[in-house]
């Protein structure tokens, strides 16, 4: 990355600047943090070691893996996994009690092509082999309004690449938002990068595609804060 507002010098790790901890666990998502955490989770490659493939993570053979960015509460996810039995999705989520709200979903479900990573997705997105995801959610990321805020956006140019180069030709971005600072920014982000094509900006939400279920935060969207959706496809390379 840049030598931006995110870069750590010591360790070359971004920074995150969002929450990985909030009120302590009940006993149960405790006990889901311990127990099947451990059996779902996924680590990064470190520098130097072969990358991850990511169809080799789940339990049976899938067509393709999907990857969700910040995945809050993890009912998309859930809602995806369901919907898409074959596909594999990775869920990639700093915090804690999000960790523990997807795998409340999990547990007890039949759900068995999600695999998780509890950490900030720009430590998972080097580690994987180029084109390898079919479809990249990034939904209600936060917003950081404040101009001074704005290289701590996840949707920007570094992050585009990064996501440009593990997605496959004519993988599907979608992005959404609230947030009318972001809206204009992710806008201009996405239209400006060389590698996605715009397939669709809205925010009437009846004409989006049936399988993109409201997440927590969308259901949660203030009065006159009209989401925007967005739908780039990821170009392809030859
Ligand atoms: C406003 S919440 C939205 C959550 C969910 N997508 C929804 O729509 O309900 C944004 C989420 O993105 C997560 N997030 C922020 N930066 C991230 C990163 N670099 N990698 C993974 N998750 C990230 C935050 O921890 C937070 O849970």
């Amino acid at each position: 990355m840049t030598k931006g507002e995110g870069f750590r010098p010591a360790d070359d790790k971004p920074r995150f600047f969002g929450r990985r901890r909030g009120k302590s666990l009940r006993r149960t998502a405790q006990g889901l943090m311990e127990t099947l955490l451990p059996r779902l989770a996924i680590t990064a490659p470190g520098q130097g070691e072969p990358s991850l493939d990511p169809k080799t993570l789940f339990p049976r053979p899938v067509n393709q893996v999907w990857l969700e960015v910040g995945f809050g509460g993890g009912e998309h996810v859930a809602a995806q996994a369901r919907l898409y039995p074959d596909i594999g999705i990775i869920g990639s989520e700093p915090f804690n009690n999000g960790i523990a709200s997807l795998l409340g979903h999990l547990s007890g479900s039949d759900i068995d092509n999600v695999r998780i990573y509890p950490d900030d997705v720009r430590q998972l997105l080097p580690g994987l082999p180029e084109a390898c995801i079919g479809r990249v959610f990034v939904l209600f990321p936060d917003p950081w309004p404040k101009k001074r805020h704005a290289e701590r956006r996840f949707i920007g140019r570094d992050n585009l690449d990064a996501l440009a180069r593990v997605m496959a030709d004519g993988a599907e971005l979608r992005v959404a938002s609230d947030d009318p600072v972001y809206q204009e920014w992710a806008t201009e982000q996405l239209r400006a990068h060389a590698d996605f094509t715009e397939a669709q900006v809205t925010s009437d939400r009846p004409t989006l595609p049936e399988d993109w279920p409201a997440t927590r935060y969308e259901l949660k969207c203030l009065a006159g804060r009209d989401p925007v959706f967005f739908r780039f496809i990821r170009k392809n390379r030859s």
